[in-house]
């Protein structure tokens, strides 16, 4: 049953017709008879142009890279600014495809749901009133603070059958718990869908996993995939889609699946994804999407929401549920499994700490109806036999409608009555905000439903050991205090004798319906964008800063570069890491100037073989951004030789936009990790691959380099892809080094303009 309104399901309900039809031409240009898996199906029923992205002989998965048009897009308040920003800088009047954003990361557990939650608006009033504006001018949905966590909110709301989604935030698969695809990006990948720019994505490997067999007594969905995270290790999803199939997988509630979806980000899989099952229906319709489940109904009867019989996987992992049992993955890291019959020994072998320190619930991983009703039966019998929690006992919602519907029906009153502290709906202790001041500096374990087990990650404590377990397996263990405890066949001694817990038990589905909670936190469906709102950034703000359009390199329409000096030769690995650092700077992602200050502040100077440290234009060392600065204010363009794999690590944005405002014009690598070479693009950083690597040693800093040939390619009657580089020592002698470029077309127009989004901006207002 649903309580709630049936929605207006316009703007949510995939395009099925359009997606039916171009997968009607891939199969047209496919060779005769291929046989496609669901995922493959989703993907290419987005391609801008089948033709030329399928045709030929050859490998796709793993070789091709596929031009892609996502439906939606959602947004978490750190990365929406940033991805916002950079939006602006196009001067679009609205965004090109239904988006959100939800204000989620930025609140901090201190004490409890409500004063945390007015703290936590004061602390970021600047950022949330900057989102809120930019939302109102674009038509972007706006979930104030309070409303939830963005995967519980995009599951509840946008998530549908066959829909291909970009979020700017890790666990975005989490909506693969409804059949579509759903993918973690950047916010430079997110600005791509925004204005209707192909989004590109190299065709992924497709790991086929068969689930037989049925969960039994205390295993859970989340089990399944810390046990898989044992089996594939923190890397082996990378590159790969994980697609479940087999008689297992119907049995499943949506929001399970979506547990095991929202880790598959911890293997490092791009996404993972469902065959439409009746609990999916089921959900749609409990949530208020009924329309959304007809359509989709209609779909999967044309075969679209579903691998063809017979398609193949690169590789397939068979798990039986039925001998699934509860596992407790960590410390430090998601892939270290232990099951529940072993932890107790794991725990005495490795020495670890066996007294609990504090139990947490909840988070965007698990918060389901079905984990809280499953997690109270455990509290009634708890209760029922004397016992409180042990230790903190903490439970984040992961959404108002949960929050509502779970108060509503008494779960929230049962846990409360154990000593459970509800926090607000917000991501507060799993990504770190939360203020613990017991066990500061000291070794300590907790147990979460969380996904993620860093460290540090909760606390800010490198010795907080984090295991993270079904809710039920972390309710159950807060009874006993200790990690020894097994709660499917150790007792707890109480004053009337010992007491054992039963299997939990609970609903997939709230028995009377979702409750909608406190409606003030949500938007309007489908605002209309309202393009004389002001955006609200102060000109004094250090955490908020506008982006300025940059300035395109080539002066006067030349097809060369200005020359240029070599700032430093940066060695071995620099990830986007070491190119823009995270935790402490995470306050200025939407502050260019201020983020800038940590460029390239951990890499290694080859030539001085020393971290953070260049020399400037007057011969003084000095650290790295310093010296970036000390060109950018004499105007002076630079350039940097850099190493293998230049880049590697992640889509991060900063790391391209922080060289390219202190000037950089070009990056010559070794090699370069293709993500980041493609936002170096799109900021309108040239990057050029050595011809001969062994020419890394020859460029070195205060070298004058000038581009030859270049001209030809911006012009594009170049017939080759190798463009020279004339090399001026200080002491005038010269030499000339053999580089390539990957520029193609498009990109070609990103340099030429000084980034793609001013090249978007001003093809659309042609
Ligand atoms: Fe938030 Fe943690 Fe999920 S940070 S989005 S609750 S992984």
């Amino acid at each position: 049953p649903s309580t709630l309104p049936i929605k207006d399901c316009t703007s949510i309900t995939p395009p099925y017709p359009r997606l039916l039809e171009t997968l009607e031409k891939v199969r047209n240009v496919l060779p005769k008879k291929s046989k496609l898996t669901l995922a493959e199906k989703i993907l290419y029923s987005h391609l801008r142009n089948p033709e030329e992205s399928l045709r030929g002989k050859g490998k796709i998965r793993g070789e091709r890279y596929l031009k892609l048009r996502p439906d939606r897009v959602a947004m978490q308040d750190a990365s929406a600014q940033m991805a916002l920003l950079q939006f602006m800088t196009c001067k679009l009047p609205s965004c090109a495809v239904p988006a959100s954003i939800h204000c989620d990361h930025l609140i901090q557990a201190q004490t409890g749901a409500a004063s945390d939650l007015t703290r936590s608006i004061e602390t970021n009033k600047e950022v949330f009133d900057f989102l809120e504006s930019a939302a109102q001018k674009y038509g972007i949905e706006f979930w104030r603070p309070g409303s939830g966590i963005i995967h519980q909110i995009v599951l509840e709301n946008y998530a549908a059958p066959g829909l291909l989604m970009l979020g700017t935030d890790s666990h975005t698969p989490n909506a693969g718990g409804l059949g579509m695809l759903a993918i973690g990006v950047g916010g430079a990948d997110a600005v791509d869908a925004l204005t209707d720019t192909p989004w590109e994505l190299k065709a992924p490997m497709i790991t086929g996993v068969k689930l037989t067999g049925q969960l039994q007594g205390w295993a859970t969905p989340k089990d399944l995939i810390l046990h898989l995270a044992g089996k594939l290790t923190v890397r082996g999803g990378t590159g790969r889609i994980i697609e479940y199939f087999g008689p297992g997988v119907p049995a499943q509630s949506c929001t399970g699946l979506a547990t095991i979806a929202n880790m598959g980000a911890e293997v490092g899989a791009t996404t993972s994804t469902f065959p439409y099952s009746d609990n999916m229906r089921q959900y749609l319709h409990a949530t208020g999407r009924g329309p959304v489940a007809e359509a989709a109904d209609a779909a999967a009867k044309k075969g679209f929401l579903s691998a063809d019989e017979g398609a193949e996987y690169d590789e397939v992992i068979e798990i039986n549920l039925s001998e699934l049992e509860p596992h407790l993955n960590g410390p430090f890291t998601p892939d270290l499994a232990t099951p529940l019959s072993s932890f107790s020994s794991f725990l005495n072998d490795n020495k670890y700490p066996t007294t609990l320190s504090s139990a947490l619930i909840g988070s965007c991983t698990n918060s389901s109806y079905e984990d809280m009703s499953r997690v109270a039966s455990i509290a009634e019998q708890a209760k029922a036999a004397g016992l409180k929690s042990k230790v903190p006992f903490l439970v984040t919602p992961g959404s108002e409608l949960i929050r509502a519907t779970v108060e509503k029906d008494g779960l929230q009153s049962t846990l409360e009555s154990v000593g459970a502290t509800v926090l607000a709906n917000a991501c507060g202790p799993c990504i770190g905000q939360w203020k613990r001041d017991e066990h500061k500096g000291e070794d300590n374990a907790i147990l979460t439903s969380f996904n993620r087990n860093f460290k540090a990650r909760n606390d800010g404590n490198l010795k907080t050991m984090n295991f993270l377990a079904s809710p039920e397996i972390v309710t159950a263990m807060a009874f006993s205090g200790d990690l020894k405890f097994n709660p499917t066949t150790d007792s707890i001694s109480t004053p009337n004798g010992p007491f054992k817990f039963t299997p939990p038990s609970g609903d997939r589905l709230p028995p009377t319906g979702y409750s909608a909670g406190d409606l003030s936190y949500a938007p309007s469906p489908s605002p209309v964008p309202q393009p004389q709102t002001e955006i609200a950034i102060s000109p004094s703000s250090t955490r908020l800063e506008i982006l300025e359009p940059f300035g395109t390199n080539f002066a006067n329409g030349a097809g060369e570069l200005p020359s240029m000096r070599c700032l430093m030769r940066v060695k071995g690995k620099c990830t986007t890491d070491h190119i823009s650092a995270a935790g402490a700077w995470l306050k200025y992602k939407g502050h260019l100037s201020n983020i800038s200050e940590n460029t390239l502040m951990t890499a290694v100077n080859d030539e001085s073989d020393s971290i953070n440290k260049a020399i400037d234009l007057e011969g003084k060392e000095d650290t790295i951004p310093n010296t970036m600065k000390a060109y950018k204010a004499k105007n002076e363009p630079w350039m940097l030789v850099v190493d293998d794999n230049y880049g590697e690590g992640s889509a991060r944005e900063h790391a391209a936009l922080q060289p390219r405002f202190y000037g950089g014009a070009m990056i010559v690598a070794r090699s370069f990790a293709r993500i980041h070479e493609t936002n170096l693009k799109k900021q309108g950083i040239l990057p050029l691959w050595f011809l001969n690597k062994a020419d890394y040693s020859k460029i070195s800093a205060h070298d004058v380099v000038q581009t030859k040939g270049l001209e030809k390619v911006m012009d594009g009657t170049s017939t080759t892809d190798v463009v020279l580089l004339e090399v001026t020592k200080p002491t005038g002698e010269k030499m000339v080094v053999e580089t390539r470029h990957t520029l193609s077309k498009d990109q070609i127009e990103w340099l030429r303009y000084g980034s793609a989004l001013n090249y978007i901006g001003a093809m659309a207002r042609q």
